[in-house]
């Protein structure tokens, strides 16, 4: 019985009905996958398959997937925000276990719905294991959403080669292995409220990759000639290296916007206008920036200018018009406030809301609870502000206006702007007792102009 959900993806939705156990709120397009359907034992260790797989191994290890559960910012977020806000609330027990069915699948697919602590050393510490993604065989339903995968572990694993040979277990080729929509399967969220709170793989799929049939793989998993087992017969000319490189790695970050400035005239005088544009390109990504965690990310444009004689001056930016435009520029005003009523402080008015100067323009997308208040809680979130991130090969222009005072010094006036990248809103982890590394500050890059002032 435990064993009848290794079959193939065809008979996967009866298996729904076999299993009703806990299921998330997913608005109907495709369930979560069946809760307590596997035992532990099912699956097997990342040291058993480090024996063999070395490299990939230690790839894996050093990416966020084989840190999930354990990572410092997901253990807060999980026992000291979500399952205190559970405590308050009830209903929400489901979704909060449903955390797990991404963070630590293993514990999902076995039935434990509040794993100890990472500290207890539990398999819940595998995190995304290598055999929880080699035993995926395909989907419960189109999109892919709130882990809708549909596991067959045992001998068999699956990936991308036809006919390779294993002393330890067999092999085979699986197509939806090597699509977006197999990461999609975790990097897209629809929380209790039917709101996308994570749609990774949907903004690829409606972007210019998909069109030409640039999988994730190709940029999160590049391909380089080698073995990919130290016990493999030969070598092969494209080794999916495990990298995962994303939010954590400042290499993958920094650079992927370019961007461009001028002025508008080359030569003013005190008191004229500056009218300054910059030009940001989201050369390099599949998906917008952020992407992922947004209620959490922020990405910045701080723009200065600095006179002959030194002096440094702020640039506000050029307000567009559009609905919802406070939330894209930086602002210090409280936020944040549900996390009061989650920690059980009534008296919690809440925390600044970007931590950051005030008048820059944020790209991002805001997450709101259903008093309209912005939150960063995923789960909590009712309802969605504009979209102002910046989509894939998209170019977003944003212009300063700048009334030169009376008193500038003539010469020579250098701008520069800087795009600048923070995993976690400040004001949250010192709040949450975050460790500074994770609001650590990534120039994502800058540029420069300038123009003369003549009396
Ligand atoms: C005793 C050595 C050994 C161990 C242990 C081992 N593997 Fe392998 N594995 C191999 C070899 C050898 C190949 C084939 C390499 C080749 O020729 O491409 C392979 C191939 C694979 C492939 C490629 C399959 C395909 O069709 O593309 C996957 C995926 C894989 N292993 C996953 C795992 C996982 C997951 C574990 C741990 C649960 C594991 N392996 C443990 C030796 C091992
Ligand atoms: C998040 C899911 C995920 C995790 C975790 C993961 N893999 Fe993979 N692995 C993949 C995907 C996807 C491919 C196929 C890549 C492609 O088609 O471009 C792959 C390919 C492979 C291959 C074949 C590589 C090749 O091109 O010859 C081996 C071997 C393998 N994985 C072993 C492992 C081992 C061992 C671990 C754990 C240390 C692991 N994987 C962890 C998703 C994963
Ligand atoms: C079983 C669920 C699952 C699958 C399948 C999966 N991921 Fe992930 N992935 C996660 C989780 C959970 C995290 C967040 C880790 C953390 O807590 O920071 C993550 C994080 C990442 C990150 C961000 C790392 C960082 O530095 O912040 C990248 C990049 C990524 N995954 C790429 C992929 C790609 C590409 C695929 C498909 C080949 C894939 N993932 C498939 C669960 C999954
Ligand atoms: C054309 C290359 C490219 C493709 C295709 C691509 N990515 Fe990325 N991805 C990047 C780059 C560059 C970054 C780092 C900049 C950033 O954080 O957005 C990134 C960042 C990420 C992050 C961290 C986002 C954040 O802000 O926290 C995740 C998660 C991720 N990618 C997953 C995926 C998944 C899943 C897919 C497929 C649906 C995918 N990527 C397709 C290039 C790509
Ligand atoms: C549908 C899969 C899914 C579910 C359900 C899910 N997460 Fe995540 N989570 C992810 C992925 C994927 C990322 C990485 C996205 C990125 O890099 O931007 C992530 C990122 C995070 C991060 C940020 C990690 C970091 O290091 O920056 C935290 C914290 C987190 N999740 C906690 C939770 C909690 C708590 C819950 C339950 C209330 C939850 N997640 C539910 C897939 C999921």
């Amino acid at each position: 019985m435990k064993r009848c959900l290794a079959v193939p993806a065809a008979a996967a939705g009866i298996l729904i009905l076999v299993y009703p156990a806990v299921n998330l709120a997913t608005g109907g397009e495709g369930g979560s996958a069946p809760f307590g359907a596997f035992r532990e034992s099912d699956f097997e260790r990342p040291q058993t398959c480090r024996q063999c797989h070395i490299d990939i191994y230690e790839q894996w290890s050093q990416s966020m997937m084989s840190q999930a559960y354990t990572h410092h910012w997901d253990e807060i977020e999980y026992f000291d925000l979500a399952l205190e806000h559970v405590k308050r609330d009830p209903s929400l027990e489901d979704a909060v276990a449903g955390c797990n069915g991404c963070h630590t699948p293993l514990m999902w697919i076995t039935g434990t719905k509040t794993p100890p602590r990472p500290e207890a050393g539990s398999r819940a510490n595998e995190s995304v294991s290598c055999d929880i993604c080699h035993t995926i065989t395909a989907r419960t339903g189109d999109p892919s959403v709130n882990f809708n995968y549909v596991h067959s572990p045992g001998r068999v694993k699956y990936a991308n080669r036809e006919g390779v040979v294993s002393p330890h277990h067999e092999t085979a080729k699986n197509d939806f292995v090597s699509t977006a929509p197999y990461c999609g399967i975790c990097h897209n969220e629809k929380n209790p409220y039917g709101i996308w709170v994570k749609s990774t793989e949907l903004e690829w799929a409606e972007g210019p990759y998909n069109a030409q049939g640039v999988q994730c793989h190709a940029c999160h998993m590049p391909k380089a000639p080698g073995r990919n087992a130290n016990t493999a017969r030969k070598e092969h000319p494209d080794v999916a290296q495990h990298l995962f490189h994303g939010a954590h790695d400042p290499g993958k970050v920094g650079g992927s916007i370019e961007m461009r400035m001028h002025p508008g005239e080359r030569e003013l005088e005190p008191g004229d206008r500056a009218v300054i544009k910059v030009q940001l390109f989201n050369g390099k990504c599949g998906h917008k920036v952020p992407s992922g965690s947004a209620e959490e990310r922020q990405l910045w444009l701080r723009v200065t200018a600095v006179d002959s004689e030194g002096r440094e001056f702020h640039l506000p930016v050029d307000r567009k018009g559009f609905e919802g435009e406070d939330e894209t520029i930086t602002s210090n005003i409280p936020a944040y406030q549900d996390i009061g009523f989650m920690r059980g402080d009534p008296s919690f008015a809440g925390i600044p809301r970007d931590s950051l100067p005030e008048g820059d323009r944020i790209f991002c997308l805001p997450y709101f609870d259903k008093e309209g208040r912005r939150t960063i809680a995923q789960w909590n979130t009712a309802s969605l502000g504009t979209d102002y991130r910046i989509g894939p090969r998209e170019t977003k222009i944003e212009t300063y206006t700048w009334a030169l005072p009376d008193d500038i010094a003539p010469g020579r006036v250098t701008v520069r702007a800087t795009l600048n990248y923070r995993r976690l809103v400040a004001s949250v982890a010192g709040l949450l007792k975050v460790p500074a590394d994770e609001t650590e500050i990534v120039k994502v890059n800058d540029a420069e102009t300038w123009f003369e002032v003549v009396d």
